[in-house]
């Protein structure tokens, strides 16, 4: 994949290839798929380029947008890019499935990153403003049979996302699971962490992709 990362852009990184390589596990021949939160675009190149029939992605940043446009025909791959904000951005479109790695990492404030932010992040202060909010509102952009792909870390909560796909209607198992060093931010953050409980005392996390499934 040849990517263009302007400034102001999130660069791809570890947690942006383990949700790849679950999209490129998944048969998407004819599918419809959306990605939230796209920033330059990788996650929704890659959906189209696992064969998907029709991929929108979605990015409050105007910056992402347009990288993620430039980044598409780069590849030339047929994507729908979206300003607007998560799900609200679908209108009342329906998909085969939904992908996203929004921004998660705990801060200290639940003041979400502006459009303008180089570092779109932060996820409020237990890291889970937008995933809570993916995985509420997941069910109603998902055809019957759909699924939810999403990339966090296993520092703002594992259970809390199983928990919450399944109280909304549809099944959650972890497809992926890679144990590595903490990510650069968390790691900068790690004593303010440690002193709220969200983090034990190793200087590791869980990269986790979460399944959830709507039933056909
Ligand atoms: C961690 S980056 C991920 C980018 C890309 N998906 C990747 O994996 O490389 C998060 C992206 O979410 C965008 N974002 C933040 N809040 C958003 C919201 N409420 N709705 C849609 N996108 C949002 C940011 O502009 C940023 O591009």
């Amino acid at each position: 994949m040849r990517l263009r990362i302007p400034p102001g852009v999130h660069r791809p990184r570890s947690d942006t290839w383990l949700l790849a390589r679950a999209i490129h596990d998944t048969d998407l021949t004819g599918a419809t798929v959306a990605d939230l939160c796209t920033g330059s675009g990788a996650l929704a190149i890659a959906a189209a380029q696992a064969r998907a029939a029709r991929v929108v992605a979605t990015d409050t940043s105007w910056r992402a947008v347009l990288a993620a446009r430039l980044n598409a025909a780069l590849n030339r791959c047929a994507v729908e890019v979206r300003r607007g904000d998560l799900l609200g951005a679908l209108g009342d479109d329906r998909f085969d499935l939904l992908v996203s790695n929004p921004p998660y990492v705990p801060a200290s404030t639940d003041a979400l990153p502006q459009h303008r932010s180089s570092t779109p992040l932060d996820g409020g202060r237990d890291g889970r403003a937008l995933l809570d909010r993916v995985c509420r509102e997941a069910r109603n952009h998902l055809r019957p049979g759909g699924s939810l792909l999403l990339v966090q870390s296993s520092v703002c909560g594992e259970r809390e996302t199983c928990g919450l796909l399944e109280a909304h209607g549809m099944s959650a198992e972890v497809h992926a699971r890679r144990r590595g060093p903490l990510g650069p931010v968390l790691r900068s953050r790690a004593a303010k962490l440690r002193a709220r409980g969200l983090l034990g005392d190793a200087d590791e996390e869980d990269l986790l992709v979460i399944r959830g499934r709507l039933a056909a």
